[in-house]
């Protein structure tokens, strides 16, 4: 992944890793380190088919949760040391502004957003949304879920596809909830082939999932 990197890029990718890693390694909401780390491969894995810049690619999937609010009490100071810390670290302006671009726009936060305007902004952010689905992305939403105090399922809430959004949203909140709010809608959100590719499996497993889940529920199986 490091072919064609100059030296001071080796360098600033270096850094960045061990600022992530030190900022991250105690969090349990769901933007981890190992999070981090497994955005990066994946990244690095989308960037590769899809000939993106894999500097760029590299050192936005490392500092993309960085400024997150879920992490910060106060996400403007910690945008703009993210700001500063780039500006101080060897990238050039360009290469600062591309990573900066992708960062702040890249997070899901309620869907409609503009698509993203580089190829290194379609690959991080797949990356990212890939993580969130698949037998990982299932890991996680209990994860959170837990952290937040909330139930696994509540079978009294009625089957989602009965309700409509507002209804929806004003009944509890359950880790089985979450799957069909964000997790089951991110295979139409993809932006590359090879993101859409490795969705869909992911996709489908979520589904075997959840359709086991509610046979072993009502004692089916
Ligand atoms: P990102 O910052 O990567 O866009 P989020 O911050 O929304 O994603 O979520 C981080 C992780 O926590 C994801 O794996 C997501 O599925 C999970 N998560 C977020 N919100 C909820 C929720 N309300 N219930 C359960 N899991 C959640
Ligand atoms: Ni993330």
């Amino acid at each position: 992944h490091d072919d064609g990197w100059t030296e001071q890029e080796k360098r600033i990718v270096a850094a960045a890793a061990d600022w992530a890693r030190t900022k991250l390694e105690k969090d349990s909401s769901g933007h981890d380190w190992w999070h981090i780390d497994r955005v990066v491969r994946m990244t690095r894995t989308i960037a590769r088919a899809e000939q993106a810049d894999s500097f760029v690619c590299e050192m936005a999937a490392l500092l993309h949760d960085m400024a997150d609010e879920k992490l910060n009490a106060d996400p403007l100071a910690a945008a703009q040391q993210l700001e500063q810390w780039l500006q101080n670290s060897g990238a050039s302006v360009e290469q600062v502004e591309h990573i900066l671009e992708i960062i702040g726009t890249m997070s899901f936060k309620g869907g409609s957003r503009p698509p993203m305007r580089t190829a290194e902004g379609r690959v991080v952010q797949d990356a990212d949304r890939l993580d969130a689905i698949g037998a990982v992305g299932i890991s996680r939403v209990f994860a959170y879920s837990g952290a937040k105090d909330r139930p696994i399922h509540d079978p009294d809430l009625p089957p989602r596809d009965q309700l409509t959004e507002q209804e929806y949203r004003n009944g509890r909140d359950t880790a089985i909830n979450h799957f069909y709010e964000k997790l089951l809608k991110l295979r139409e959100l993809m932006n590359t082939t090879t993101g859409r590719k490795l969705a869909e499996d992911r996709h489908r497993f979520m589904e075997t999932y959840l359709k086991r889940f509610y046979s072993e529920w009502a004692g089916n199986s």
